[in-house]
């Protein structure tokens, strides 16, 4: 095969085919999106369940979101962390906000998720801490600002997710300007420099073409 953006996609296709399998909830949540004309970037499904995993796989039991856009990763993420769990997640559009509500409470899992409206900036401030998994998902211009309240929000043990590290390649460009890209540089810098976290990323390709995702404990 060559290695082209369909060819990442079938190939991805075929992981979620055979590893995620159809899922009505989710494929309600990501049609409600769709209607509402929310930008289609949420993670992929093998993504949304490796967000699942890694919640069970470390025991987490409240869960931080950066990023709720239509619920999608939200439904995947307060599933993971039962019935006695909590996932609070940050959204700064209220329409966003509005559609995932929907989708969340119709998934089932809306007593354990509280969505919080506004920036991350102005958000976060009013959390209380003690999470135990943070996930980043939003505006790449303030990752670094999100990875210092990841850091403060949580505590020794706490596991950081930062969604779309890949960027195409375009990470490597030291003299890159688009703020997306200078914002993912300067985050994984972050990771490699500040001694709160112990860090790894992963390049991916797939439905979302060519991309990444970073995985940090706070240490
Ligand atoms: C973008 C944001 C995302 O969170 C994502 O997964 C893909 C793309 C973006 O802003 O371009
Ligand atoms: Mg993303």
């Amino acid at each position: 095969m060559d290695s082209t953006p369909a060819a990442w996609a079938a190939a991805d296709q075929f992981l979620s085919d055979t590893l995620v399998g159809h899922d009505p909830a989710l494929e309600a949540a990501l049609e409600a999106q769709r209607a509402a004309g929310l930008p289609e970037i949420e993670v992929a499904p093998v993504g949304g369940k490796l967000l699942n995993l890694l919640v069970r796989i470390s025991g987490a039991r409240r869960v931080l979101e950066i990023g709720t856009l239509g619920g999608y990763s939200t439904i995947w993420l307060a599933r993971a962390v039962g019935e006695g769990g909590r996932v609070v997640t940050v959204e700064a559009e209220s329409a966003n906000a509005a559609v995932a509500r929907e989708s969340i409470d119709a998934a089932g899992v809306g007593d354990r998720v509280e969505i919080r409206v506004g920036r991350g900036s102005d958000v976060l401030p009013t959390l209380v801490g003690g999470f135990d998994l943070v996930f980043i998902d939003a505006d790449k211009e303030s990752n670094t600002v999100y990875l210092d309240w990841a850091a403060k929000l949580g505590h020794p043990g706490t596991v950081v997710v930062l969604d779309n590290i890949g960027r195409e390649g375009e990470i490597v460009r030291d003299d890159a300007v688009d703020p997306k890209v200078v914002g993912t540089r300067d985050a994984l810098r972050m990771l490699g420099d500040d001694e709160r976290f112990d860090a790894t990323a992963l390049q991916t390709v797939g439905l979302k073409g060519w991309d990444g995702v970073a995985l940090a404990l706070v240490v």
